[in-house]
């Protein structure tokens, strides 16, 4: 099992997801984070962090971000490591739950 970044991320990227990561599993994208799915231990401790609730347990992805799981699986092989938290980007707030965020996905 493992846990899942999923649409509400994109162009929000708040990091506090990753200062509570014991196994730093998380990797950086332009605008949204993943997480390696063979490094995460299952431990839970991230979902509560995100601001934009976009962290899920694999089994409770919704069902219209299933294609999610296998983005985190696909761009954590491509995207660098991230352990720190970061400053998000300067509109990050404006776009919290904004709908339809996928489409500025960005690789
Ligand atoms: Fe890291 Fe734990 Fe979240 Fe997995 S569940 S990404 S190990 S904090
Ligand atoms: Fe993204 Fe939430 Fe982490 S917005 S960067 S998953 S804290």
């Amino acid at each position: 099992m493992t846990f899942v970044v999923t649409e509400n991320c994109i162009k929000c990227k708040f990091t506090d997801c990753v200062d509570v990561c014991p196994v730093d599993c998380f990797h950086e994208g332009p605008n949204f984070l993943v997480i390696d799915p063979d490094e995460c231990i299952d431990c839970s401790l991230c979902e509560p962090e995100c601001p934009a609730h976009a962290i899920f347990s694999e089994d409770e992805v919704p069902d219209h971000q299933q294609e999610f799981i296998a983005l985190n699986k696909e761009l954590a092989q491509v995207w660098p490591t991230i352990a720190e938290v970061k400053k998000p980007a300067e509109d990050a707030q404006d776009w919290l739950d904004k709908p339809g965020k996928r489409q500025y996905l960005e690789r």
